[in-house]
């Protein structure tokens, strides 16, 4: 490995450090929406709100919609890249995981990176994983605790380990979220 490449890589981890350690505690919904946007490079549409303990994984490669919510202490892993629609909920500690190990690679243990859709009106219930390569339909909902290893269909109540659906959710939905505050 060059000193270049040693030098960008330890820039980037210092940066994820800097976010997920000290601006992601900072109690200013503008001030941590502003980092995320300009420094970390994170698409936020208007009216969406992230609140405090936001944990990265990498830099960019994370799109969230507009009055989408990502309530406290959520980790979104975007190595693979991560699409979240408008009026989103994911609930406090969610964890969307973007990024995993061939485990049959019994030479290089290479690492699997795939994209995750979570579409409009989806509700992630706290501490559910999302795994990689998971589509989440609209609307479809995520029950505490899931681990979610297949596509949920939209309109979809899905929960367990592995996730299964339990129930179909009333739709369509109209409602827009709006949580954004100063302080939070
Ligand atoms: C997913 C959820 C919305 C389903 O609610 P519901 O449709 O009223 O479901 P019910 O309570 O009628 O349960 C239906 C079945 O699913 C099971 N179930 C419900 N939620 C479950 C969960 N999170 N994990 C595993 N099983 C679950 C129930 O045990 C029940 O099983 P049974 O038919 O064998 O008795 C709800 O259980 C849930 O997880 N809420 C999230 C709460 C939360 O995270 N709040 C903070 C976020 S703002």
């Amino acid at each position: 490995m060059s000193i270049i490449s040693v030098m960008r890589s330890s820039a980037a981890d210092a940066l994820l450090y800097f976010h997920n350690s000290i601006v992601a505690r900072i109690p200013s919904h503008a001030m941590r929406r502003f980092f995320l946007r300009n420094i970390m490079k994170i698409n936020i549409g208007e009216g969406s709100s992230i609140h405090m303990g936001l944990r990265l994984y990498t830099r960019g490669q994370i799109s969230i919609g507009s009055h989408t919510v990502i309530d406290r202490d959520c980790v979104l892993d975007g190595r693979g890249s991560i699409t979240i629609g408008n009026n989103v909920n994911l609930a406090p500690e969610v964890m969307v995981v973007t990024a995993s190990h061939d485990p049959d690679d019994v030479d290089n243990f290479s690492g699997i990176t795939e994209a995750v859709v979570i579409e409009d009106y989806a509700w992630i219930a706290t501490r559910a994983i999302i795994l990689p390569g998971v589509k989440i339909g609209r609307g479809a909902v995520v029950g505490a605790g899931a681990v979610v290893t297949k596509d949920v269909d939209p309109d979809t109540i899905s929960a367990g380990n592995p996730a299964r659906p339990i129930r179909k959710r009333k739709s369509p939905q109209n409602y827009q979220l709006n949580y954004t505050r100063p302080f939070h």
